[in-house]
């Protein structure tokens, strides 16, 4: 076999053909920075893939992840503990909204989800309320690649390859409203009245029907969508009043992206629920998870007529290495202020992506916290071309973009400066400049 041959990795969403023919590979990350392999710096302007919030390689993550798996390799979580997990946990108790204090461990953002899913059912079995099986997600969203996950979100693509879904699954539309809301910053201003929708299907559903209503509070991986105005806020009532659970996607909006601890403190609405992954671990180590409200945590436990109340775990679920680069993370967040930083440039950051309307093909651009969506206007019959030839330029240049269909989605680490800032809008410029 050819060990240099690229053809045995078969790459997760990747276009395998034409990647094949014409790589980009990095080999080292510092900071801000990846290094390419033909030794060029690359600003990453996507953290990575939504997760080194803390940039790349910080020290505190690389010690302590270099200390643990010396000492501690591997733990079983079955019936067996290690202290350093319960301290995490404590510790995460802390970031996420009260009352999500009690945190089941898994390892990406996709095993959250499914692990939300199902506490949602189990919690709602324990108070015997077994009927409520239903699961509500939303049109565009991105949940991970679960079966559970894909079920409840609603990228078309992501489903349509595969065909079989969960049963029982309704979505409410999405909120893209490019008429209406278009150059934004912030949560957008029009279309509080699509969380109607949520009443809409538990009148066609029944509430004794439904367990749980799953949203990205920003919407990420479609092409970045803030939520209306007042959008998040008429969720949270509609699913109080009919019993119905409210999770929070937080795999992307979690640990500083909008400048908060979690996006539930930006936009003031506390879900029962969140997912989270990612920036839990600056991406250092796989890891991710669910907060769940105490109340939750109390029927299923409390109620429990078998010694195991949750029959649902992995074996990797807070494995020792990701626990520490998870704790080492929140302690760089704190002690560098990363989180304050990433609001401080709110602003600068809107000026900047917003500083390219008007450039070739720019149909709008959304920004929020430390997230710009810029929406391109497709080539006739070409969906996504336009923006993926862009990613290709960027990438010449020395800039790392993410795109998705035709909309560049940009997430830096949260260390980012003024400066930095710039060099991604002049990038952008001439990229979109180039790209015709
Ligand atoms: C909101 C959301 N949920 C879940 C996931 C899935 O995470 P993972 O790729 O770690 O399984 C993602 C990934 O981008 C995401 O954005």
């Amino acid at each position: 076999m050819n060990p240099n041959t690229l053809e045995n990795h078969w790459m997760p969403f990747t276009a395998n053909r034409d990647f094949k023919s014409d790589p980009r590979m990095v080999v080292a990350a510092e900071g801000m920075y990846y290094t390419s392999e033909d030794g060029r710096q690359i600003l990453d302007g996507t953290a990575g893939l939504w997760c080194a919030n803390a940039g790349h390689s910080h020290p505190l993550i690389v010690e302590a992840v270099t200390n643990t798996i010396k000492t501690l390799d591997f733990a079983p979580m079955f019936n067996f503990g290690h202290p350093e997990a319960f301290r995490l946990a404590a510790t995460l108790a802390e970031t996420f909204p009260n009352p999500l204090n009690r945190i089941f461990f898994g390892n990406s953002g996709s095993e959250a989800v499914d692990s939300a899913l199902k506490i949602a059912l189990a919690y709602h079995k324990a108070r015997g309320k077994g009927g409520k099986t239903r699961f509500i997600g939303r049109e565009r969203g991105y949940h991970g690649v679960g079966f559970g996950g894909i079920s409840v979100g609603g990228i078309v693509a992501n489903r349509k390859q595969f065909n079989t879904h969960l049963p029982g699954v309704d979505h409410m539309r999405h909120t893209h409203d490019p008429a209406r809301n278009s150059f934004t910053r912030g949560p957008v201003p029009h279309g509080v009245e699509l969380a109607e929708d949520l009443e809409r299907l538990v009148a066609l559903h029944g509430a004794e029907t439904i367990a749980a209503v799953i949203v990205e509070p920003m919407a990420g991986s479609t092409g970045i969508l803030p939520p209306p105005v007042g959008y998040l806020e008429r969720l949270r009532e509609i699913a109080t009043k009919h019993d119905i659970l409210l999770i929070f996607d937080e795999v992307i909006s979690g640990f500083g992206r909008l400048g908060t601890p979690m996006a539930a403190h930006y936009f003031g609405v506390t879900p029962d629920m969140i997912t989270f992954a990612k920036g839990v671990t600056s991406g250092a180590i796989p890891m991710g998870g669910v907060a769940a409200a105490d109340f939750i945590y109390d029927a299923v436990v409390e109620n429990s007529e078998t010694p195991i109340e949750l029959f649902h775990g992995y074996t990797y679920s807070a494995h020792p290495v990701a626990v520490a680069a998870a704790l080492a993370t929140q302690r760089a967040y704190a002690e560098d202020g990363m989180f304050e930083n990433a609001a401080s440039l709110e602003t600068v950051w809107g000026d900047a992506l917003h500083s390219l309307k008007g450039a070739p093909n720019v149909a709008d651009i959304r920004t929020i916290g430390l997230v710009g969506g810029i929406e391109l206007a497709s080539r006739d019959g070409k969906p996504g071309a336009r923006a993926y030839e862009a990613m290709k330029r960027a990438w010449a240049k020395g800039l790392m973009i993410r795109v998705t269909g035709d909309i560049i989605a940009l997430s830096p680490p949260l260390i980012i400066n003024e400066s930095q800032i710039g060099t991604i809008a002049d990038t952008l410029k001439e990229v979109l400049a180039e790209t015709a």
